[in-house]
């Protein structure tokens, strides 16, 4: 570093999604064009203290990350930074790490830190902003579960491979003829799920925030076999809660504070099984969702949201998080990001337009949701009068 020039530094924290890399090259290439020297530590918040571990980051080291996944610097959701659950948890760091990051600040000359992280992440930003530490946020998680921005990158990248297992599991269920069960990631939210199962054509979607049903889903079944459509293809979100309203989770270990969801797929398949005795198979896509580099959707988030938390810095506007408001890239408080998480709404124009094509989302569609159309009632003259009198008739054929 020159002796005049400034140095910020940034951390990518949590469970890593695509497009991290995509920031960091942002960051680094749009600080450089400000005269900013910039490090990066290691292993999430990790580096910042007891052994402080960073690297300095250039054009060079930084040149074609943009379509890597995963993260050059690491990352952890485990350790003396992990988020607990609750609010209130995740305000109470111990003073002594705050004082050592403060340390680190000082021995390296930092004039800003750039915290790249989901909630949790975000959390302990947030307590570093209310100690007096320079820091900006930049919201990251396949999750999509911020509600203080559209879209977080990652989500994006995360919905193309589980739209490319369904279109898989499309083939091979139909050739079968076999009902296919694919479990989906997104923690306490539905939105992978949801989003990929739109885009994949999945007839039964299971989320966290709809009730649903075995019967349900058996009727779908049944209804799809009467139609001659032996095969039938159910999305479950890792985090939808089974009929009773438990959660299904992983034994064993778990990173602090945070259940590991997961399981729920095998459950499902089981009991229809028992229930129609079907043939039924489960895949689990797992962090197959969460590897891999960023679609392109996500790559233009990313480099804008580290271009973006560059500026914030730059402008001493310490606390903020970027965030994707379209067709903007605008700043919130982080503290806003931390406590306001997003789940799919189950009145929301995607599970409405879903139902509309016949999707079952294991539950039984109230009135409103269950649009019908007009056209399709007993009534032969009103449905006649409905009609435009200028439709000719072969269009009339495909109505
Ligand atoms: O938050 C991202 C996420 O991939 C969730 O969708 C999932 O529940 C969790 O992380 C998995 O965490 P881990 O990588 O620790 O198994």
């Amino acid at each position: 570093m020159s002796q005049h020039q400034k140095r910020i530094g940034i951390l990518t924290s949590g469970g890593d999604c695509p497009g991290l890399n995509a920031v960091i090259r942002a960051v680094v290439k749009s600080a450089n064009q400000s005269g900013i020297d910039v490090i990066g530590f290691l292993k999430g918040y990790e580096g910042l203290i007891d052994p402080v571990r960073y690297l300095p980051l250039n054009n060079k080291n930084t040149s074609g990350i943009l379509t890597h996944g995963g993260t050059i610097l690491g990352s952890t959701n485990k350790g003396r930074f992990a988020a607990t659950v609750g609010v209130a948890d995740r305000l109470n760091l111990d003073p002594e790490l705050l004082e050592d990051v403060q340390t680190t600040f000082k021995q390296l000359d930092l004039s800003g830190l750039i915290c790249v992280g989901g909630d949790g992440s975000l959390a302990v930003a947030q307590q570093f902003h209310e100690f007096g530490l320079p820091v900006v946020g930049v919201p990251k998680t396949i999750d999509n579960d911020l509600s203080a921005t559209a879209f977080t990158f990652g989500f994006d990248s995360a919905v193309a491979s589980a739209t490319d297992a369904l279109d898989r599991l499309h083939t091979t269920a139909a050739s079968h003829g076999r009902v296919m069960v694919l479990e989906l990631m997104g923690r306490h939210a539905g939105w992978i799920a949801l989003h990929a199962g739109i885009a994949g054509g999945a007839h039964v979607i299971l989320l966290p925030e709809i009730d649903w049903s075995f019967d349900q889903i058996c009727h779908k079944i049944l209804q799809r076999e009467r139609s001659g459509k032996p095969s039938t293809l159910i999305v479950v979100a890792e985090g939808a809660r089974l009929p009773d309203g438990d959660m299904v989770t992983h034994d064993g270990p778990q990173s602090l504070g945070q259940v590991r969801l997961g399981g729920i797929g095998n459950i499902v398949a089981h009991e229809i099984e028992q229930r129609l005795h079907r043939e039924t198979r489960t895949a689990v896509l797992g962090h197959l969702q969460r590897g891999g580099g960023p679609t392109t959707f996500d790559r233009v988030l990313a480099t804008q949201f580290g271009a973006h938390a560059v500026r914030l810095i730059i402008e001493r506007r310490f606390g903020e998080m970027v965030c994707y408001r379209p067709p903007n890239i605008e700043s919130v408080p982080i503290i806003e990001a931390v406590n306001d998480l997003s789940t799919v709404d189950p009145e929301g124009s995607p599970v409405l337009a879903a139902r509309s094509l016949g999707v079952s989302f294991g539950d039984r569609p109230t009135t409103e949701q269950a649009f019908v159309s007009p056209w399709l009632e007993d009534d032969d003259d009103r449905e006649v009068e409905d009609r435009p009198e200028d439709v000719p008739e072969e269009v009339e054929v495909l109505l």
